[in-house]
């Protein structure tokens, strides 16, 4: 759709027409050791690599630069924390300070240059000083999100083999305190890889035990530190470098570790913030989500420092702490110019304060505009918001793969009208289409996998940790020259997208990415369960939710409510409370073909209450009868 007002249009095919010299551009908003010797080298990596021989480092860019040239006494960090009843905030050259000491004392705990360093830590201040201070001195973090069960971050350490864990001793949520150091001594019990240190920090609410030898206090070692005079300086390191893994759902109980580089990483996300977002340098940008996901590590920590803006981290939640109004009080308070969340999110707000009578006690007079990513934004919550809040919302579409938004409306060259249901447009360096199950692109209209020709433009993952064959075998065999973002769609007549569902077996609960693949392996680990399937059915609230269904092995005589409460436990302490795994219906029989595909397609759609079709491949047709009843039973049917 051509908007006169807006340069997209310019811009895309200003891209498309050189896409080297329009990253090449773009990279000037970013300060380099050493220039690269090629924009793009098409040989290197799996489909090539951005900045080739260029040497650069992420946590000056973010902060250094910033005290030197004019930002030092500028708000870097806002900090909120309804849980606690805290604020704190932090200009760029106390940050800049602080994680040059974190750093100092991670050098000293024996964190050298490539080694990975795992962050298990709740919404705090210092989980952002442990991401920048690890880019500081050449460490690779990985982030591992507070809601996952001990097995599950025994799986990341194992995987990323990290140096050092840094981790608090609890974290916060609504009514509870939840012990980390617990969770994290089991999962250094059951991990192979045993990191050798681990850096804790004590929080008021839960004292952690303390292994001596291994565990040292986090306050103590900066205390001593800052006593010393130590300070780790900036290095140097290949813009190809990793500066995070980050570990995301894919089709098997084996996460996916997403690797994100340096220098292709910075010079996206700095693109995306005045041109996507529209946020100019020195204003405040709040990404209300977790850092132990992508839109944390994206737009709570590294965009918005990196444009020299001021980032709001908020540790809780839109409603509970303590009301509907929290989101308004904190962009009042903070002064804050756009929210990014996910649609769960109003969903939950709409739910308590439907007429948005919240919204009304407080002055959003410096509120800009809303952008909703991680997961469909069904058009009643964009109504709702945008009817309610009287700013533009826009959804935008991307992946832990891609690091910031395939698709968008890109405020800052011009808003695009807004298409309820579409993610918008494809941001420059996205050559995006929608293709048939052989692999041709499709009209207009026509519903098939989205897919990007590659190469992928910068920050995109080149490859997965340690797992070259992985990536390749993941994302790039299905569709030769493609990478498969595994999201159906389709793009209309004037360029819009519209994404409609994933291909695989991956679901969106809350905005958190699960694999119902992952829950059935946990599921079917119980002695009495035979056979197995989880579906994602519609919730109102977090928009999915997992539904399992099990059969129990021949001879089992207990009562099934009671394994039924065993399975819902076991995915809790296996996975971890993020499944939100509540709904377990023991059925006689699953529903197959005659090749013995379950066919969970079918019985997700019967739970959602959507027109279905008797598969003609089916074995047995009497079977789906019984599960609708036992769905109907259970109150799971829409
Ligand atoms: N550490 C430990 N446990 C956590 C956790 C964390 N960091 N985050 C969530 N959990 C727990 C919750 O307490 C809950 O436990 P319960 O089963 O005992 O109730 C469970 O994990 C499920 O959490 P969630 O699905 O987030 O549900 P919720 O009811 O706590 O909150 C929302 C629902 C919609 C309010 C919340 O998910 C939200 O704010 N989402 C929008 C923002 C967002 O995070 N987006 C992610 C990517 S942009
Ligand atoms: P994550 O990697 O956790 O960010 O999840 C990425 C997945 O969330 C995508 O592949 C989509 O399936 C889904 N998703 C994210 N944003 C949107 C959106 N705006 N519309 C539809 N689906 C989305």
């Amino acid at each position: 759709m051509s908007s006169k007002s807006s340069r997209y249009a310019e811009v895309y095919a200003q891209w498309k027409r050189d896409p080297e010299g329009f990253w090449a551009e773009a990279a000037r908003a970013i300060d380099w050791y050493k220039p690269w010797d090629k924009v793009f080298d098409p040989y290197a990596g799996q489909y090539g690599r951005w900045f080739a021989g260029a040497e650069c480092n992420t946590a000056f860019n973010c902060l250094d630069r910033h005290v030197e040239r004019g930002r030092a006494r500028q708000k870097a960090l806002v900090y909120d924390s309804p849980v606690t009843d805290t604020q704190r905030s932090f200009t760029y050259q106390e940050l800049r300070d602080e994680v040059a000491t974190l750093g100092a004392v991670l050098q000293d705990l024996g964190v050298k240059k490539g080694d990975r360093v795992v962050i298990y830590m709740p919404m705090i201040p210092e989980a952002l000083m442990a991401m920048l201070a690890c880019a500081r001195i050449g460490a690779i973090h990985s982030v591992v999100f507070g809601g996952f069960a001990a097995p599950e971050l025994a799986t990341r350490i194992d995987d990323a083999k990290p140096a050092a864990v840094l981790s608090a001793s609890c974290g916060i949520e609504p009514g509870r305190v939840i012990q980390y150091k617990p969770l994290l001594d089991a999962a250094i019990d059951l991990s192979r890889h045993k990191p050798s240190a681990v850096l804790m920090l004590q929080r008021a609410r839960a004292e952690a035990e303390m292994q001596a030898g291994r565990d040292h206090d986090w306050a103590l070692a900066i205390a001593d530190a800052k006593r010393r005079g130590r300070k780790a300086g900036c290095i140097a390191g290949r813009a190809t470098d990793p500066l995070y893994i980050l570990y995301t759902s894919g089709t098997t109980g084996q996460p996916k570790g997403v690797v994100r580089d340096n220098g292709g990483h910075m010079v996206a996300l700095a693109w995306t913030m005045k041109n996507h977002y529209g946020i100019d340098p020195g204003e405040v940008f709040w990404a209300a989500s977790d850092v132990g996901w992508v839109v944390g590590h994206s737009y709570i920590c590294y965009a918005p420092l990196l444009h020299g803006c001021t980032t709001v981290l908020y540790e809780g939640k839109p409603v509970g702490t303590p009301d509907a109004g929290a989101f308004w009080r904190v962009i009042s308070e903070h002064g804050v110019a756009a929210l990014f969340t996910a649609p769960t999110a109003f969903r939950a707000i709409k739910k308590e304060d439907p007429r948005g009578e919240y919204i009304g006690r407080y002055n959003l007079s410096h509120f800009r505009a809303l952008f909703l990513a991680g997961e469909r934004a069904d058009p009643e919550t964009l109504k709702w918001a945008e009817a309610n809040l009287k700013v533009p919302v826009y959804d935008h579409w991307w992946q832990t793969e891609t690091g910031w938004p395939v698709c968008g409306n890109p405020v800052g060259l011009g808003a695009l009208p807004v298409k309820h249901g579409s993610a918008a447009v494809p941001m420059p360096g996205y050559n995006l289409e929608a293709l048939n199950d052989a692999g041709q692109p499709l009209r207009p209209g026509e519903t098939g996998t989205l897919a990007i020709r590659l190469p992928l433009p910068p920050s995109c993952l080149p490859t997965l940790w340690e797992n070259d064959k992985g990536f390749r075998d993941s994302y790039l065999a299905e569709f030769p020259g493609y990478y498969t973002t595994k999201d159906a769609g389709h793009i209309d007549e004037d360029g819009y997208a519209f994404v409609m569902a994933r291909t695989d077996d991956v679901i969106n609960v809350a905005g958190h990415r699960l694999s119902t693949g992952q829950i059935e392996e946990v599921v079917a680990r119980h002695k009495d369960v035979g056979e197995c399937a989880v579906v994602g059915v519609a919730d109102a609230m977090k928009g999915q939710v997992p539904a399992g269904f099990i059969v129990l092995n021949a001879g089992v005589n207990r009562e099934p409510a009671e394994i039924e409460r065993e399975v819902v436990k076991l995915v809790r302490d296996v996975i971890g409370p993020v499944a939100s795994f509540r709904t377990v219906m023991t059925v006689k029989r699953l529903p197959k073909t005659r090749s013995g595909k379950i066919l969970r397609g079918t019985m997700r759609q019967i739970a959602d209450g959507e027109l279905w079709k008797m598969p003609a491949t089916i074995d047995d047709p009497a079977i789906l009868d019984e599960i609708t009843e036992v769905m109907q039973g259970h109150g799971v049917m829409r």
